[in-house]
């Protein structure tokens, strides 16, 4: 068999399984079942005490074979040995894809590696050393086989180093790595082999630089999770070395090298030196409140020294090293780069052949989307082959990309998103079911100030609804919660004035209103738009829309329709998505990052959580939510809808009410109610985001319960948990600055207080994440269903636009929605975002269990898996359940944004550990 190697065979004292052998002289070659042993021998000689574990620990990805140890090999151990034999694994992670220069760079530095410019490691005992004061510590020690294997075709690579320590040395509590490489490499996991204790598992995961940019060696702790008030003696110098390196100084340009983490307001939104159209406010302070984010402290704009300069993508921008995406999410988000340029470039092409052609002539044109991609008609080939040759090429070549995926939601009914059942169903079951409340007081008010906006009343009446009430009074129906509302009212009217005197940008602050029929769905009874008083005049400011019953009235209300929904687009992703869970959660990874050390069993905890979301996080400020970014240009607000996002902050966001249970509550969707299962009563029962949410949400506030439980004993522990203190503490009063004085904030005096919290914050992370994000392109691809942005408002009877409604109500419809372009540009960006790439980790999985060194959590962590998969068992059993009229039916399309587990790409299911795009 080519290449067999045997590396990473481990022999060690397992409970059990110890057997002995004769001593034999020297180290062997692996291959022959290299030995792990305490030295002993009093004339110096050394011999061997080898005990074989059950399970071979240090074998990876290379080709390994295993074969048992041969009897002879397995040593007597020696009463009283002198000195320990040992040896640590190290696995390196390579790059699947290297560049001709990179891989120069690598065969230069394993030549280097063989006469002497190796990589050094150091063992560093859990107990210090009583003559010298700091801990014990191992000779340095080369790794070996860097330039053996510079040919290895392997994603891991495991490389050696043996270490002779004293029989006093102890355990193995870290381990140094000194890189005298010229490139950073990245290192998955050391486990060190042949002490008494057992194995030690060191997972690291993280980029080793190169002495040239970081002289220290780096330090990786074992897996065994320590309080701070626990750390062994011999860590507790290192640990607190270890999180001041990576608070950084705070001051400095960051390297993209660079580990710290630090805060930093967004003041790099927008970019005054391109001209005044490109300057935007600072998000975060008095005037705007906003989530502090990642400190990346690149110089001054030349025209304002308040705002950061710009790094524009594909530039890298920075995050901390390790917090940098892995070689398949990158390959993913490429692929993204890619459709995107040609997506827009094919349009854009077309409309400079063709001017007409920026609106849509009619859904036939939405439709070719999915039919022909962007392959263009022949007429319009031609005419762009004979401008410009290359496009025939681009086309031949990429046919598969140019091509839009169908969207769920004209898959099974293609006419769905026309009704008012689908329309009431998505507010229960589509990618923004967190806004719907129940009523409850009719009619509606407004909060806002009445000497700005005018009388807070709606317009709504009795007469509007009280015929879609099923005979019952609008009184009963309050009594009996029969009625809901989506009241984007309030969010929208203080920026109204500016959005509408934007070019093609239309909107109003809607409300509207649902009645809950005995089916257990809801029916839109009234449509309320809005405008300032002073926008229009007076008589139109407040405009009521009910169900329709003749052709003119049906386009009215499906063009009002389109309103709510491009409303419920903004606040989607503005405020629930992007500010809820991206920006939110940015300085609870932060803070955790700084404050707790990769040992502190919180921070294991949260550690999967944490995934990916820094990068993303910038990688939206650099694309997304930047001045004239993706989200500018596809919402209708525009260059207004970061200062929405503060606006939403400033004045409803409150971490005590964004765990499910309060949420539901407080949008009086639900009632506590003790003696339900999850102490709380939903009053529309098919409520597939809550009903699905509850599962998710108890799985997690289970597990992290037991895990809470197993670290502190008393509320004291928590209270005197100085790094845990720290963690939080800043989180909210250096992370979240602008609110930290709210009386609201959740305390952190007892363990449930902890167990609460960390509960909201997995929550946020991982279902309502994935609640809100992955049906993007599933439910909003169909620009019709879900318009992110209007170009006009609805016109009434007296103004010149209403002929051209009744003359070609197809036509108007579609130009009032987002214009070719808009649309492909928006398609692209969703596209991207509802895509899960292959190196997902999902709610419930961890990579491997060497996570912790603790077994009753994993015992725990593997219950709450066991729980997850249940709870997914579930939501399928719900999904073909006929009753459940909001999941099932003709055409109807299952809810499974909360079923946890998927395969990669666009799969409108699947929730993630973290928040990952
Ligand atoms: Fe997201």
């Amino acid at each position: 068999m080519p290449s067999m190697e045997l590396l990473g065979r481990s022999f060690l004292q397992a409970a059990g399984s110890a057997s002995t052998a004769a001593p034999r002289g020297g180290r062997e070659r692996a291959g022959g079942g290299l030995c792990f042993a305490s030295l002993g021998g009093r004339q110096g000689r050394p011999s061997r005490r080898t005990v074989r574990s059950k399970v071979p620990v240090g074998a990876l990805a290379e080709r390994v074979v295993l074969t048992p140890a041969p009897a002879e090999r397995v040593a007597r151990p020696e009463a009283h040995p002198q000195s320990v034999a040992a040896r640590a694994v190290v696995t390196v992670r390579r790059k699947r894809k290297v560049e001709v220069k990179e891989q120069v760079a690598e065969q230069m530095d394993a030549y280097a590696d063989r006469v002497g410019r190796s990589v050094l490691l150091e063992l560093i005992s859990t107990e210090t050393d009583p003559r010298k004061g700091g801990p014990k510590k191992s000779k340095k020690s080369r790794l070996v086989g860097w330039f053996e294997k510079r040919e290895v075709k392997a994603e891991l690579v495991v490389y050696t180093a043996e270490f002779t320590v004293d029989a006093a040395f102890g355990e193995p509590g870290a381990v140094t790595v000194l890189n005298r490489h010229q490139r950073e490499f990245f290192i998955e996991s050391i486990l060190v082999e042949g002490f008494p204790s057992g194995p030690a598992h060191f997972t690291c995961n993280s980029w080793v630089q190169p002495t040239r940019v970081d002289p220290a060696p780096r330090v990786f702790f074992t897996n065994k999770p320590y309080l701070p008030s626990k750390t062994p003696p011999g860590l507790r110098e290192l640990r607190r070395r270890e999180l001041k390196e990576l608070r950084g100084s705070g001051t400095g340009v960051r390297k993209t090298t660079d580990r710290a983490y630090d805060y930093d307001v967004y003041n790099d939104l927008g970019n005054p030196d391109k001209g005044a159209g490109f300057e935007r406010p600072v998000l975060g302070g008095d005037k705007l409140p906003y989530p502090r984010r990642m400190r990346t402290a690149r110089p001054s704009t030349v025209t304002d020294e308040g705002a950061e300069s710009r790094v524009e993508y594909p530039e890298p921008i920075y995050v901390s090293r390790d917090e940098e995406f892995e070689e398949g999410k990158n390959e993913m988000l490429s692929e993204g780069a890619i459709k995107a340029l040609l997506h827009n470039f094919m349009p854009l092409l077309v409309s400079s052949v063709s001017p007409d052609s920026r609106d849509f002539a009619g859904f036939h044109d939405v439709d070719n989307l999915f039919k022909e991609g962007l392959r263009l008609k022949q007429a319009l080939h031609d005419q762009l082959f004979q401008k410009i040759p290359f496009v025939r090429k681009i086309q031949e070549s990429s046919e598969g990309l140019l091509r839009y995926d169908t969207p769920d939601i004209i898959k099974k009914d293609k006419f769905a998103w026309l009704r008012d059942d689908e329309f009431a169903r998505q507010a229960l079951a589509g990618i923004n079911p967190v806004n719907i409340e129940r009523l409850q007081v009719f009619p509606p008010v407004s909060k806002l100030d009445p000497a700005v906006y005018g009388p807070p009343e709606s317009a709504i009446t009795e007469e509007h609804i009280i015929g879609n009430l099923d005979g019952m009074s609008v009184q009963q129906a309050l009594e009996e919660n029969k009625l809901y509302m989506l009241d984007y009212h309030d969010i929208f009217m203080p920026f109204l004035d500016r959005i509408n005197s934007l070019d093609g940008r239309k909107a109003y602050g809607t409300r509207t209103l649902f009645f809950l029929t005995a089916g257990g769905t809801l029916k839109p009874i009234a449509i309320e738009l809005c405008l300032p008083p002073m926008t229009d005049d007076c008589k139109r400011a407040k405009r009521v829309f009910t169900p329709p019953a003749d052709a003119t009235n049906i386009w009215l209300w499906q063009l009002a329709k389109a309103h709510v929904c491009s409303n419920d687009a903004g606040v989607h992703q503005l405020i629930n998505h992007w500010l809820r869970t991206h920006a939110c959660m940015e300085p609870f990874i932060i803070a955790a990052h700084r404050q707790m050390s990769a040992m502190h069993p919180i921070f294991k905890l949260l550690k999967p959580h944490m995934r990916y979301t820094l990068k993303i996080n910038a990688l939206a400020r650099q694309i997304l939510i930047n001045g004239d970014g993706v989200i500018e240009s596809g919402f209708t607000p525009g260059r207004y809808c970061m200062e929405m996002s503060s606006f939403a902050y400033d004045n409803l966001w409150r971490l005590d009410q964004e765990g499910l249970p309060a949420d539901l509550i407080r949008r009086g969707m639900a009632v506590e109610d003790a003696s339900q299962p999850h102490g709380l009563r939903l009053l529309i029962e098919d409520y597939p985001y809550a009903t699905d949410g509850l599962l998710l949400w108890s799985a997690i506030a289970r597990w992290c319960e037991a895990y809470v439980t197993a670290y502190y004993p008393s509320d004291e522990a928590v209270q005197d948990d100085y790094e845990l203190q720290s963690w939080y503490t800043e989180a909210v009063q250096v992370g979240h600055p602008d609110k930290c004085d709210a009386p609201w904030w959740p305390r952190l005096t007892t363990a449930g207080d902890l167990a609460s919290v960390l509960t909201t914050l997995v929550w946020l992370c991982s279902a309502q994440h994935a609640a809100l994000n992955f049906g993007q392109y599933p439910l909003g691809g169909y620009i019709p269903n879900r318009p992110p942005l209007m170009r006009r408002l609805v016109p009434a009877e007296s103004d010149p636009e209403y002929e051209h409604l009744v003359a070609d109500p197809h036509r108007f419809y579609l130009s009032a929605l987002p214009s070719l372009t808009q649309t492909t540009t928006f398609m692209t960006v969703i596209d991207t975002l509802s895509t899960h790439s292959a190196d997902e980790q999902y709610l419930g999985e961890r990579p491997n269990e060497e996570w912790t060194a603790d077994p009753a959590a994993l015992a725990a962590a593997r219950e709450f898996a066991a729980e997850v998969r249940r709870a997914e068992e579930e939501i399928e059993r719900r999904n073909a359940d006929p009753a459940r009229r909001n999941r099932c039916g003709a055409g109807v399309l299952p809810y499974e944004l909360m079923a946890p587990s998927s395969g990669p790409g666009i799969t409108c299911r699947g929730v993630p550990n973290s928040v990952t795009i």
